[in-house]
């Protein structure tokens, strides 16, 4: 299927129907506007802010920042002076100024076919209110941090926007995270709310979310910090029969959960929502007033928590939502990410309702009931602009295109990538099967740090290039840094970083500024550092090649390998751990892990399955390791460093090594090769 070409010259051109209407229309076009974006931001961005409602106006420069270390303390401050509230701009507005009340913001579409919910914007404004008063009703105060951990339903939507609109802070946990997970973000930010579920299903598996949570809080409680109310969404019990938005219909299966119930600490959502006024002013926040925090691993180990604030975020996921999707009043538009993720808060939450759009909200899985079921929802609903991650699209590759041609799929209009770097192979596979060689192709860049997009095609204007971001969007500054942090020109490959600030980008670690300048940084004053490798070939367009720290990309999820490899030498049996990835076709890198077990303790089946647990409990399913070798040794250099780029070559099966003169004991590493794991595979 891929064309014999260096993905260098395979270009691809949008289609002329495209470019009607588009908000940007050629390439041409994109490089005016792109210039003006960065000669006078203060206009660009300027006109962009008319979109939205300002209590008040916003005083001297757009953007005001420090990138440089050695000049003082790192700052980013987006419109001073300003006030507003987000939840204002994305339901109020829509409802009252743009006469969008009876538009459908959510079709919900539960994990069982047929379980499905339609919400209209007014709908969605009036249980916000209400939750945004049963919130204030349970003492949540302004700058007060909320944790959600969530199945994807509307309500999930409905509590972060509740936040939002009384200014608290929310801190969503994506529900496949563990209790321990869960326990550690709560501490962190110090949350005095939990909001959580009954339990789900993925797909045919039943998770009981509330026995997770209670967990959380007990550890919580262990560590000395005590988290007093729980508000709990009953979403399978028999009770979720009085849901607030609107009756589910008999399709969900009611399971006979047993959900533990402290009435000290657990308050039932739907009782609260029933006894709470549907009218709530929003509270005005000042432009750089905290709007949440998303943790995302770091490199050591302590996951970071990640703090975008109100206007600038707002204004970025607007102007990337309506412009790399190509936005138009009747699309419908899906994103399957989980809203645990930042794609989901950008791309699920607030850039499309900003934009007065009409989204899929999907709970389940894209092989449920079967393989077809992602089109078989294309076709229901009419979706025109489709965003999945390249992981997804492996997957359902596998199948090949019969569940997908079974559906008709002649609403889309755009499909979109976000998550890794997409192979050329399944880009063409998306281009040709998903999209009939009809759709262009947004694969975008970016980061939990940076908000929304930041390289990225877009739909009309950008010629594509399989497995390339292309180029960076309104406002951005890329750069490519050597190893001594010199700017390359031209074709060159090395460090990505940014150069200046977009209104989108983080602000700092929660609670830890020093970790937000070391981290992003340090390295090279004066940039912002992405961990990402690039690429740069002779047309200009920019090749992610994937991360260069110790950082994992599995199924689009950032891992840190020194947070797995804490979760292993905390069993007792293990002396040492080093993980890396091992390149896997579906999930782009899979988990291998080395461990060195303690004297006089044997490997076998019943540890390896030990330590699988002890991982999927410390950290979640997503970083269940998928090999675990026992190694007598590691391979070290005489410093005693671990030479993980020789691991990953043993991990891969590449026998090529490079230069290991610096090992301290090079028969270590054939002892490794003899036993590597899936040697087959
Ligand atoms: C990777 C996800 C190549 C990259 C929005 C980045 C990508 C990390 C792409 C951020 C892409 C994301 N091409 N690599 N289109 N999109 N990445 O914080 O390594 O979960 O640094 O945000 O994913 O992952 P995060």
């Amino acid at each position: 299927m891929i064309p014999d070409k260096a993905p260098e010259d395979d270009v691809f051109h949008g289609a002329e129907e495209m470019r009607r209407g588009a908000h940007v229309p050629t390439f041409d076009k994109f490089k005016e506007l792109y210039m003006q974006s960065i000669e006078d931001p203060d206009k660009f961005w300027g006109d962009m802010a008319k979109d939205f409602f300002w209590k008040t106006k916003h005083t001297g420069r757009f953007l005001d920042y420090n990138f440089d270390t050695t000049k003082g303390d790192i700052f980013i401050k987006c419109m001073e002076g300003a006030s507003t509230n987000i939840c204002y701009n994305v339901l109020d507005r829509n409802v009252q100024d743009r006469k969008l009340g009876d538009k459908v913001a959510f079709y919900w579409e539960g994990n069982e076919p047929g379980d499905e919910l339609t919400v209209t914007y007014r709908e969605l404004l009036t249980s916000v209110c209400r939750f945004a008063n049963v919130l204030k009703s349970q003492g949540v105060k302004k700058g007060d941090r909320v944790a959600i951990y969530m199945p994807m339903v509307v309500e999930l939507v409905v509590a972060m926007l509740a936040c939002a609109r009384i200014g608290a802070v929310h801190s969503i946990v994506f529900a496949g995270f563990s209790a321990e997970s869960l326990c550690d973000r709560i501490v962190d930010s110090q949350c005095s709310l939990l909001i959580t579920a009954d339990g789900f299903y993925r797909g045919d598996k039943l998770i009981n979310l509330k026995l997770l949570a209670d967990e959380a809080l007990q550890k919580c409680t262990d560590k000395g910090f005590s988290l007093e109310r729980c508000i709990v969404l009953k979403h399978l019990s028999k009770e979720a029969q009085e849901i607030s938005l609107k009756s589910p219909p008999a399709k969900r299966p009611c399971p006979d959960l047993q959900v533990p119930w402290n009435p000290q600490v657990d308050k039932c959502w739907h009782a609260l929502m029933a006894d709470s006024s549907d009218e709530c002013e929003p509270e005005w926040c000042a432009s750089e007033d905290p709007l949440f925090i998303l943790y995302t691993s770091g490199s050591t180990g302590k996951p970071k928590g990640v703090l975008h604030t109100v206007s600038g975020y707002m204004l970025y996921t607007a102007a990337t939502f309506k412009l790399v999707f190509d936005h138009r009043p009747d699309d419908i538009y899906w994103c399957t990410a989980d809203i645990g993720w930042i794609t989901g808060h950008s791309y699920i939450t607030y850039g499309p309702l900003a934009n007065g759009a009409t989204s899929v909200l999907f709970e389940g899985l894209p092989t449920y009931p079967d393989v077809s079921r992602i089109w078989e929802i294309v076709d229901k609903y009419h979706v025109s602009k489709f965003y999945t991650a390249p992981t997804a699209i492996r997957m359902l590759m596998k199948y090949g295109s019969e569940p997908v041609q079974k559906y008709k799929r002649d609403s889309l209009k755009v499909l979109g990538t976000v998550g890794e770097p997409i192979n050329p192979e399944a880009w063409h596979w998306y281009f040709t099967v998903v999209g009939d060689g009809r759709c262009p192709i947004v694969d975008t860049f970016w980061q939990t740090e940076t908000g929304g997009h930041v390289m990225t095609p877009l739909p009309a204007a950008t010629p594509m290039k399989p497995g390339s971001a292309t180029f960076p969007f309104f406002g951005v500054v890329p750069a490519i840094l050597n190893e001594s942090g010199e700017e390359l020109a031209g074709t060159s490959e090395g460090y990505l970083v940014f150069k200046q600030p977009w209104p989108g980008v983080m602000r700092t670690v929660y609670g830890n500024h020093a970790r937000f300048e070391s981290t992003y940084f340090k390295k090279f004053p004066g940039y912002y550092v992405t961990g990402d490798g690039c690429r740069r070939d002779k047309d200009g367009y920019y090749w992610i090649t994937g991360r260069i720290d110790d950082m994992l990309n599995v199924s689009g999820h950032l891992l840190s390998t020194a947070e797995v490899e804490s979760a292993l030498v905390g069993h007792e049996a293990v002396a040492e751990a080093a993980v890396v990835g091992r390149p896997h076709p579906v999930k782009g890198e899979s988990l291998y892990c080395f461990v060195t077990l303690r004297d006089g303790v044997k490997y076998n089946r019943t540890l390896e399955a030990q330590l699988k647990k002890q991982v999927r409990e410390k950290i979640g399913a997503i970083a269940t390791p998928d090999f675990i070798q026992d190694a007598p040794a590691l391979p070290k250099t005489r410093s005693g460093k671990i030479m993980r780029r020789v691991l990953r070559k043993i991990a891969g099966g590449e026998r090529d090594l490079g230069d290991i003169s610096t090992l301290a004991d090079s028969s270590v590493v054939e002892q490794l090769f003899q036993n590597r794991c899936g040697a087959g595979e």
